[in-house]
């Protein structure tokens, strides 16, 4: 039927597909990694023991976990060779930019044949080794610093805390608060189901390209503000919100008329149509960490007077628009001391296991086949050329 507009089908972009790794259930805020709820996960797991959960299926044992532990461990260098790729990037080149490019890069390096169970997995381990690293190379070359080795002595994220915050010229003590509270956060971001990137590393993993590849098509696609991006975006607002000086009425008036197309950035979803249970722990961890850390930020009070105030008015209940995983998030990341930049990479190492599951699902199905999203054509009906 022509004279309707992609805007009057309400699944404009969408593609459905079976998955056995994540499960939602978005009215009754439910988030289960195969099978396991997302708040004992985060209670009593670590990221590395979630990683093998969501890649092959089932909690490690503790010998799976050391090994898998050692050889992540052993693989966390990255090829000199690669470091150049940061030297041909401007200075103020985003770091989700860098880290799409520097992971597409990886592949050149190692061949990972899509059909060799043994190559997937040593891709698998070197993803995870050696994001954390490229990730810290993109932050210490937007501060014009030098990038440091990995310390095998330290554990996944006291690594990568140090290799973001030290330095050459001193010695650098991670604080195990931070370093707990981080490897919560990246436990709650490991993976959620059909996702925009999610579904972009499935769709170009579909076609068997490698997972290298694959994943950077996620990271290319989790850095817009509607998705991962997200996060840097909130603490905009909430800096915006400070400085203005406008308040918080204000500014949610601004939101309701649609000013500008400005938006609650952390609020809404796809999916949840009730409070994101990500969120609720996030905002938990945000108390605790800031406490801990001595930390006082006023960003923090805006945030919980947002939320207050959009809880209740219904302009935001009447859509279903609750806060979701990027809404406090930002105000950690930057107790930790990582610029609002890194905020999205951050959201990348943590979604990394879960890109490499759903990957591994399509590629180890023989029943997969090349992903097509439908449509639904709403274009001109057959006409001919004018005579000419
Ligand atoms: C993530 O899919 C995932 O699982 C993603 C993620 C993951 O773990 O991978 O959970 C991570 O991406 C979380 C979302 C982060 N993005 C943001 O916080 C950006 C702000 N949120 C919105 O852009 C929006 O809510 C989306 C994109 C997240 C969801 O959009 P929907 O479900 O398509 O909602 P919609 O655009 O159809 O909006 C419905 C109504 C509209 O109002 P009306 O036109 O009916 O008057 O709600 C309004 C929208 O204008 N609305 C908002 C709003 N989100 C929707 N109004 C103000 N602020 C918002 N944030």
């Amino acid at each position: 039927q022509t004279g309707l507009t992609t805007l009057d089908y309400g699944f404009v972009n969408t593609a459905s597909t079976a998955s056995a790794i994540t499960y939602i259930d978005g009215d009754e805020g439910i988030l289960r990694y195969r099978g396991y709820p997302i708040e004992q996960l985060a209670a009593g797991s670590s990221f590395l023991e979630v990683a093998w959960l969501l890649v092959y299926g089932e909690l490690p044992t503790v010998d799976e976990l050391a090994d898998f532990t050692e050889r992540i461990r052993r693989h966390t260098l990255v090829h000199e060779d690669l470091k150049q790729l940061f030297g041909a990037l401007p200075y103020h080149a985003h770091p989700m930019s860098m880290l799409s490019s520097a992971v597409g890069a990886l592949g050149t390096y190692y061949e990972a044949d899509v059909d060799d169970p043994e190559a997937v997995d040593l891709a698998t381990i070197r993803l995870l080794a050696k994001m954390p690293t490229i990730a810290s190379y993109a932050h210490k070359k937007s501060l014009g610093q030098a990038f440091l080795y990995p310390d095998n002595s330290l554990s996944y994220v006291e690594n990568f805390l140090r290799l973001n915050f030290g330095t050459m010229a001193e010695p650098y003590e991670v604080n195990p608060v931070v370093a707990r509270a981080l490897d919560r956060l990246l436990i709650l971001h490991a993976d959620h189901e059909q996702n925009a990137s999610t579904s972009t590393v499935r769709l170009v993993g579909s076609t068997k390209a490698n997972i290298f590849s694959s994943i950077s098509a996620g990271i290319s696609a989790l850095y817009g503000p509607l998705h991962g991006g997200a996060n840097e975006a909130v603490l905009e607002m909430l800096a915006g919100i400070q400085e203005s000086g406008e308040g918080v009425k204000k500014f949610v008036e601004r939101v309701k008329n649609k000013e500008d197309g400005v938006k609650l950035m952390g609020f809404g979803h796809r999916v949840y149509k009730n409070y994101d249970p990500r969120a609720k722990l996030v905002k938990e961890s945000a108390d605790a960490v800031l406490t801990e850390l001595g930390v006082h930020d006023p960003l923090l009070d805006i945030a919980k007077e947002l939320e207050q105030t959009a809880l209740e008015d219904d302009y935001f209940v009447s859509r279903k628009l609750y806060p979701n995983v990027d809404f406090y998030t930002g105000v950690i990341y930057k107790a930790m001391g990582f610029p609002p930049r890194m905020f999205t990479v951050l959201f990348a190492i943590g979604r990394l296991p879960g890109w490499i599951a759903q990957w591994r699902e399509v590629n180890t199905d023989p029943a997969s086949k090349i992903g097509r999203p439908q449509q639904l054509y709403v274009g001109a009906a057959k006409r001919d050329l004018p005579a000419r």
